[in-house]
């Protein structure tokens, strides 16, 4: 059922609220500020690394998660998409964990790289939201997204439910190490609490402006994101998803990597998405934002209060989110991306739930 709403993926965007909310509540005990025993079925203190491995949107929710954990955690990551993972011949340590993060919990690459890690002998974890499937069952630790299901082939509750289940796995795992004080913990619990609210009005604030930005975005052959830290992967999650749903080509960079190639295909006829909350990272992206005026590229600015007021660049189009902690900065930034992906592919009247070609679940190598 879709409610009053024209497809699946807009119903799934518009209840991320809730189902964040309903996701922290599992892994985040909101009278105390602390993470909670959920998070701590993998005993993060004494392994002495990490690898994770997905697909697609799932493995992009893998690498923010990989930033938080090395971040937060001090825990060394080893991170690759399920398909090369399985033949790469990681030298992994026995005495390490991995991470498998899947919506279905059924997809081929994913499973295989599971089975390879846990004939290494490792501890396996699963960030799943089927929580009876074979990913799960292979399991020895399941932590569930609890998004409820998702019908939309394109992924977008269940990747920022994925965030917030890896982000408090991460602080968890901080504390678990030491790496972060209970003061810590308890400040950036706090930011995680927040995001519910912050994703209603943003969603709500950002609506409009999304639409007649998509307009603009329908007319495009080609369309590059941009962005640094944790907004790198979020950069290409916003190009798959524009790509899966309205076929326009997209391609997401790090903003570092930008004059080592892909500036030359800078022209007024490509807009570039650049994905720029105001962190630790704001300078050096604006000046690669700067380099792609310079030109004459169009820019899409997404950044924060703060980021906006520090900019002075001209652009097509800024969108203004609020100012939030760094931790829970990826789950905001993913709504204004979804958004523009979503509406642009109703302009072009693509089928937006059953995009051709793809499958919801990938069973098959
Ligand atoms: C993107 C998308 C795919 C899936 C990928 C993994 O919107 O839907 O990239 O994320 O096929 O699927 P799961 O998470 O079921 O393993």
């Amino acid at each position: 059922d879709k409610g009053n709403h024209r497809h699946f993926m807009e119903k799934e965007i518009y209840e991320q609220p809730e189902v964040i909310s309903h996701a922290l509540g599992h892994y985040v005990d909101f009278t105390e500020n602390r993470v909670s025993a959920a998070a701590s079925a993998i005993d993060f203190a004494r392994i002495p690394s990490l690898a994770i491995s997905a697909c697609g949107t799932a493995y992009l929710a893998g690498l923010i998660g990989k930033y938080w954990f090395e971040r937060y955690a001090r825990l060394p990551v080893e991170i690759d998409v399920a398909s090369e993972f399985r033949y790469r011949d990681i030298p992994l340590s026995p005495d390490a964990a991995a991470l498998f993060i899947s919506q279905s919990g059924e997809t081929a690459d994913t499973l295989a790289s599971l089975r390879y890690c846990k004939d290494l002998g490792l501890t396996i974890g699963a960030v799943v939201n089927a929580s009876e499937s074979t990913i799960a069952r292979s399991s020895d630790a399941v932590f569930p997204i609890l998004a409820g299901p998702e019908i939309g082939v394109a992924s977008t509750k269940a990747f920022t439910c994925q965030l917030a289940v890896l982000a408090a796995l991460a602080v968890g795992a901080g504390r678990a190490r030491g790496t972060i004080s209970i003061e810590e913990e308890r400040v950036l619990v706090r930011h995680l609490a927040e995001m519910p609210r912050i994703m209603a009005s943003v969603l709500n604030a950002i609506q409009p402006k999304m639409e007649s930005l998509a307009r603009e975005l329908s007319k495009c052959r080609d369309v590059l994101y941009l962005g640094r830290g944790t907004s790198f992967p979020l950069a290409m999650e916003g190009a798959l998803k524009l790509k899966e749903i309205s076929y326009i080509h997209a391609e997401g960079y790090a903003a570092g990597e930008l004059k080592h190639g892909p500036i030359a295909l800078i022209d007024e006829n490509m807009p570039v998405i650049v994905i720029a909350p105001h962190d630790r990272f704001f300078e050096k992206t604006i000046s690669n934002m700067q380099e792609v005026a310079a030109r004459g590229g169009r820019i899409i600015f997404i950044t924060d209060e703060r980021g906006a007021a520090a900019s002075k660049l001209e652009t097509m189009s800024t969108i203004v989110l609020p100012n939030v902690d760094e931790l829970i900065a990826p789950m905001i930034f993913s709504l204004p991306i979804q958004l523009l992906a979503y509406h642009t592919a109703v302009f072009m009247g693509t089928d937006v739930d059953q995009p051709r070609n793809l499958a919801k679940s990938v069973t098959v190598e």
